[in-house]
């Protein structure tokens, strides 16, 4: 790495432009090269690359810097899609070609991995993926305001709370992608000042739009968002902080599950798991974002836990079902557990009106004790777990007790998963399998599955 002039102290360094190899990204996905053996994140920039840089902040241990001139490209690079990607906080990565994405988050995992002691050459599976654009079917779109008023209708800056107001998002599905001018237009036509906290938007067989108001609507603003509503064919609901409800005339939220629709390859195995199923959900349960990744990951979950008509399967944070209705169309029995008593009461009408009778759905804080829930003291031969980003270190010492032998687990934190992974592996478990599976395509986000057995 050549210099091109030097920094005597933190002040004078602020401002220099340097000429920098780029080494590795970080875990965000920020290009890092070293200057004065400290390291400088640069945006924007990729292994292998050589770039003249400004240093935009000087701290005690790193450097913040900007390209100001790429010398030499990666040959990973591509051209982003994307209008806002300089400026929107939504995706991280569109810079690098998707196979390259792949290879980044694979390697995050394995670091994460070994940094808990656990085996350096881990079991890689093909990563699941599915389509590179138009995968995201829910999304919570902000709404500022200016000083002057005027709505911003869009999401984060990077690093930041401020809006970048967006035009398009090639990441939403395609209903989705152009709803940003028509709700900003919404927007500025309100009546009522600064009503909007943020509107999510949901698209499955029909586009939901769900309004945040913080202020009563008034008669004005409501018929504007009837009209719009009739317009685009959209179901419009507001959301008052305490409860939702529908404005418009709704018909129920609804996804479906079925082996037939999934493309990755060797679907079977030599063996057929099939099933249909239609999971309902209100707009604001959590669903899985991206529909065919998860259409896959169910798939490679069932073949991973090699079902049988004998197993009975323990399907721990549960949400609505998602798992546990295409688990129960292969098995004798599954038993979902779930912390919000709302949702486990849809998962409940979802097996009924999937007319699945092996199926029982309890409530409960799996981070507290399980011992005086009934279902844990059942004898289950299968599990499948998909805790939420903080893992599941205390429902895991639990489950420890169980002595399930096979575990299949689902985890949208690499770190949480790596640390829950130890200790499992402490506890006798081998990992047998891990994949990627590329659920948040073009963002640093990353969705694992592993599959543990025990002697
Ligand atoms: C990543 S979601 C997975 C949901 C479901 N498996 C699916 O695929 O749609 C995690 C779920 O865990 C639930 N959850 C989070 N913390 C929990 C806890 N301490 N006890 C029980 N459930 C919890 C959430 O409500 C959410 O439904």
């Amino acid at each position: 790495m050549a210099k091109i002039f030097t920094a005597t102290n933190k002040k004078k360094a602020s401002g220099q432009i340097i000429l920098l190899d780029i080494e590795r990204l970080d875990a965000n996905g920020c290009g890092v090269g070293r200057y004065k053996k400290k390291p400088v994140f640069v945006e924007n920039s990729l292994p292998n690359e050589q770039v003249k840089v400004k240093i935009i902040e000087a701290k005690g241990k790193f450097y913040k810097a900007k390209v100001v001139e790429y010398i030499a490209k990666s040959e990973h690079r591509v051209e982003p899609l994307c209008r806002h990607f300089k400026s929107c906080g939504g995706c991280d990565l569109q810079h690098l070609n998707t196979d390259e994405q792949l290879v980044f988050k694979q390697q995050k995992v394995s670091n994460l991995f070994a940094r808990e002691n656990l085996i350096s050459h881990l079991p890689w599976q093909p990563a699941i993926v599915s389509q590179p654009w138009h995968y995201r079917r829910k999304a919570r779109i902000g709404v500022q305001y200016s000083k002057n008023g005027e709505p911003i209708v869009g999401f984060r800056q990077k690093q930041s709370n401020t809006l970048t107001p967006i035009k398009q998002c090639n990441v939403l599905v395609e209903p989705l992608h152009n709803v940003f001018t028509e709700l900003s237009d919404i927007c500025r036509t309100l009546t009522l000042p600064k009503s909007i906290g943020h509107i999510e938007v949901i698209a499955t067989e029909k586009v939901s739009i769900v309004v945040r108001q913080l202020i009563q609507l008034n008669k004005h603003d409501r018929e504007l968002w009837l009209a719009k509503a009739s317009e685009h064919q959209w179901q419009v609901f507001i959301d008052d902080g305490k409860s939702v409800s529908a404005l418009t005339s709704v018909e129920s939220l609804a996804y479906r599950l079925c082996n037939n629709s999934i493309n990755i390859n060797d679907k079977s195995n030599g063996k057929s798991i099939d099933y249909d199923v239609t999971i309902r959900f209100e707009p604001k349960d959590f669903i899985q974002i991206n529909h065919g990744v998860n259409e896959n990951m169910i798939f490679q979950a069932l073949q991973w836990l090699s079902l049988t008509k004998d197993d009975v399967v323990l399907d721990l944070f549960c949400g609505l079902g998602n798992f546990s209705l295409p688990i129960a169309q292969q098995v004798k029995k599954v038993v979902g557990v779930e912390g919000v008593q709302s949702m486990v009461n849809k998962a409940m009408t979802n097996a009924a009106s999937n007319n699945l009778t092996n199926i029982q759905f309890f409530q409960a804080d799996l981070n507290a004790s399980w011992s005086e829930h009934e279902w844990s003291q059942h004898k289950y031969t299968k599990v499948l777990l998909d805790p939420a980003r903080a893992g599941a270190f205390d429902a895991i010492q639990q489950l420890l007790l169980l002595n399930i032998k096979t575990i299949v687990y689902v985890s949208c934190d690499p770190a949480t998963l790596a640390k829950d992974s130890h200790l499992l592996v402490e506890n006798g478990y081998n990992i047998q399998k891990i994949s990627i599976m590329d659920m948040f395509v073009h963002t640093k986000h990353i969705e694992t599955m592993v599959l543990f057995t025990k002697a």
